[in-house]
């Protein structure tokens, strides 16, 4: 498996490619599935819908590796939160409060999201024997400002007050998320996964302590776990937004690969990364969707850019859902000359 040549640290040319939010909306056969599954929760832990919407860009594209589909709000719905999803508004919780946390499950957690077990096991049988599978989860910061703001925000306010207001049940939270996390990825690896994701996307607009304290710690404590329990399995991390802090994330956590997102300077994570750390991502998904003469010459920078090292190629955030499924052929194309 290319993927997992390159997260052992070797550099490939052509690279790897696998797209984040590979399976979803800008895909018609996905639509398809998804207007007979009303209710988005229960379709992730349907494992035959669901194995089948993770299919479907393997099918299409060929692509290096496949991403179980699922989400990263399983979690707080596995540890007893309400979640839900309104057409057109994004995910909505019924907001906790930190005097709450006595009423979430790990083990509830881990029986209910049993399902993400069997769909990986669907997976791993049906897939190519080429195609690396991917577990993941949220990061415990991000899952926690859906889980504090009842849903999406716009930069995480309430969250981060109540961080600084209440620091020791702000970390047991985080403690808890971790753990919770933690036992989810190792469930994931003893059913098929090859390696797993962790997905901060809202590490963004953090001050340092706070940085340290939310997203490196919680991360670190995800890996310890896993190392505990005995899974090798290599993590990628995906701290989305946080600039030079990234190099402390990288240094401190411990994660086998950095997925980049587009706003990091090529050139200074060039230099400023460790040369044997294993990275991922940074094409533009507006380029992709934009498509054309600027998608090429997007794809040839970053191919330039990173063909030194061990390099996965990969957006910088989920594919757009308006993308033309072309373009996304083209990119493949272009990638692998
Ligand atoms: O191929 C894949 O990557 C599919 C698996 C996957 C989904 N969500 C399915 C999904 C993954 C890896 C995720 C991660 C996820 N979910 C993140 C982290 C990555 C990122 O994009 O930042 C976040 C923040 C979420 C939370 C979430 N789930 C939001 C904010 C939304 C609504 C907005 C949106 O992007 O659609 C979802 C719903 C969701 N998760 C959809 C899919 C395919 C769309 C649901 C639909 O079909 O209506």
């Amino acid at each position: 498996m290319k993927l997992m040549r390159v997260l052992e640290g070797q550099t490939l040319s052509p690279p790897p490619i696998w797209l984040m939010r590979q399976a979803g909306r800008y895909l018609p056969e996905y639509r398809e599935v998804r207007a007979k599954q009303p209710d988005f929760i229960n379709f992730c832990l349907n494992p035959e819908a669901a194995a089948e919407v993770t299919f479907q860009p393997i099918r299409r594209y060929g692509l290096d590796a496949s991403i179980v589909f699922a989400d990263i709000l399983l979690i707080p719905h596995g540890l007893g939160q309400k979640v839900w999803f309104e057409k057109g508004e994004g995910p909505k919780l019924e907001p906790i409060g930190l005097e709450d946390l006595n009423t979430l499950s790990i083990e509830r957690s881990r029986e209910v999201l049993q399902p993400v077990m069997e769909t990986l096991k669907i997976l791993r049988s049906g897939l190519p024997e080429e195609t690396a599978l991917i577990g993941f989860c949220g990061a415990p910061w991000t899952v926690a400002t859906y889980m504090i703001e009842g849903g999406g925000s716009k930069d995480r306010f309430k969250a981060r007050s109540l961080a600084w207001a209440e620091p020791d049940k702000f970390d047991a939270l985080m403690d808890l998320l971790a753990d919770a996390s933690a036992a989810y990825l190792a469930d994931q690896v003893r059913a098929g996964a090859d390696v797993v994701k962790i997905f901060d996307s809202w590490a963004d607009g953090l001050p340092d302590p706070l940085f340290d304290r939310v997203v490196i710690r919680p991360t670190r404590r995800i890996m310890e776990r896993l190392k505990a329990d005995g899974v090798t399995a290599p993590v990628i991390g995906f701290p989305k937004g946080s600039g030079p802090q990234m190099v402390r994330y990288a240094e401190q956590t411990g994660v086998n690969c950095l997925s980049l997102d587009h706003g990091v300077d090529t050139a200074w994570a060039a230099s400023a990364l460790p040369k044997t750390l294993p990275v991922q991502g940074q094409l533009d998904p507006a380029v992709l969707h934009a498509g054309g003469a600027a998608l090429d010459l997007e794809i040839d920078r970053l191919l330039s850019a990173w063909a030194d090292r061990p390099y996965v190629f990969n957006l910088g955030h989920g594919i757009h859902l308006d993308t033309p499924p072309e373009n996304v052929t083209r990119l493949i194309e272009r990638v692998r000359g």
